[in-house]
């Protein structure tokens, strides 16, 4: 029989919608024939970071390093541990470590939500954010010096290699040659960031040669931006940099409803190491506690991390009982305009599966 080892990880606030995540996992593999052996973690969270000094245990890759994927919810408590330690120190160290490079965000208008955009139908929103994930503007290369006199001088550097810009690129265009459209979009911004920008460019064209059938555009970022709005129908498969990436996976999913549903794999296409699948949102503290944060973002990482270990029938099992519970407003939470909440809205996606 089939069995899995998931390392859960809920981190902090609104992370703790993870039982939702799970509750759908388990109901899909009862009805799909596998199993599930999870491996609840506290660490990764403020509360960790408050009892130990430190957001993850010297041994944490003794702990997940065996797990076949690692389900993730979300970290950040800022009133407790600034957020550039809890991340560096938690999931940027997972995605480093575990060399998951490429950071793949599906932006999809699901039929029944109600779209910010106008006059938009669900076929005009479906494309993916396939985003740099080890690299680039997130860099661990700078230095703070004098500090806190008028000689104060910081500095971030960006990384791109030819080896870690190849290979999510090369990713993107795989990707589009499964998609009907075959056409990938990159972002750059070679007419300001005149070293590494006109460099990720020239790695797009070269690759591209080995693509004939794919099409392809390119937009600096800040009109892209735009275009997200207003033409959301041109994108298929979008290419960026780690940064470029961060944003646009927050702005499509605005753009098709809410944030509060969109779903990543962090993932090592090799599969030398576990791969991490989170919602793309955050720990929400405004809205943490309440009982009212939108579960799906959860339990679409999960159906990504179904497909990811092989059961992409489990997968497609869960993404038509989210589809089922998105059309009626009782099975909506209230960021899309609904009146459900967290634990109703993931037990009506069990029930449907
Ligand atoms: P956020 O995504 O946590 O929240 C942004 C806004 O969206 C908030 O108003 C929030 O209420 C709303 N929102 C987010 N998810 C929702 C959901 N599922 N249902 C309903 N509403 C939802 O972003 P932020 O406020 O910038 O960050 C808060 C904390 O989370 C910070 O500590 C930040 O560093 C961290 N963060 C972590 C991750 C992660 O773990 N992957 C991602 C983003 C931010
Ligand atoms: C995301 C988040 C993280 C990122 C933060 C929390 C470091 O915004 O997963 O999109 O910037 O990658
Ligand atoms: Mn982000």
């Amino acid at each position: 029989n089939r069995t899995y080892r998931i390392a859960v990880i809920a981190g902090d606030g609104i992370g703790k919608v993870m039982p939702e995540g799970v509750r759908a996992l388990e109901a899909a593999a009862r009805s799909h024939g596998f199993g599930l052996e999870l491996d609840w973690h506290d660490f990764a969270s403020a509360d960790y970071y408050v009892r130990h000094g430190r957001m993850m245990p010297e041994d944490w890759k003794e702990k997940v390093g065996t797990a076949d994927a690692i389900f993730f919810g979300a970290v950040g408590w800022p009133e407790v541990v600034p957020d550039h330690i809890s991340l560096w120190e938690s999931l940027l160290q997972f995605r480093r470590e575990y060399d998951q490079y490429v950071n793949l965000r599906p932006v999809r208008l699901m039929p029944g939500v109600p779209c910010p955009l106008a006059g938009r139908q669900p076929g005009d929103i479906d494309f993916w954010v396939v985003r740099e994930n080890t690299e680039g503007e997130y860099s661990a290369v700078g230095g703070h010096m004098f500090p806190g006199t008028e000689r104060e001088v910081v500095i971030q550097e960006t990384v791109m290699t030819r080896h870690g810009v190849d290979r999510i690129v090369r990713f993107a265009f795989d990707l589009a040659m499964k998609r009907e459209r075959r056409h990938v979009t990159s972002a750059t911004k070679s007419n300001g960031i005149a070293i590494t920008m006109p460099f990720w460019d020239g790695r797009v064209d070269a690759i591209a040669q080995e693509y004939p059938d794919v099409t392809r555009d390119k937009y600096h970022i800040d009109i892209l931006t735009a275009q997200f709005v207003l033409n959301p129908q041109r994108f298929d498969v979008v290419v960026a940099s780690n940064l470029f990436g961060d944003i646009l996976s927050d702005l499509g999913p605005a753009c098709a409803g809410t944030i509060g549903i969109a779903p990543s794999g962090n993932i090592n296409p090799e599969r030398a190491h576990p791969s991490l699948f989170e919602p793309v949102h955050g720990s929400a503290p405004d809205i943490a506690g309440q009982g009212i944060a939108n579960p799906v973002g959860q339990i679409w990482s999960g159906a990504m991390m179904l497909e990811h270990l092989g059961e992409a029938e489990a997968a497609a099992a869960i993404m038509s009982a989210v589809e089922d519970v998105l059309q009626t407003p009782a099975g909506r939470t209230r960021d899309l305009k609904g009146s459900a909440d967290t634990v109703s809205c993931g037990k009506a996606v069990a029930a449907s599966l």
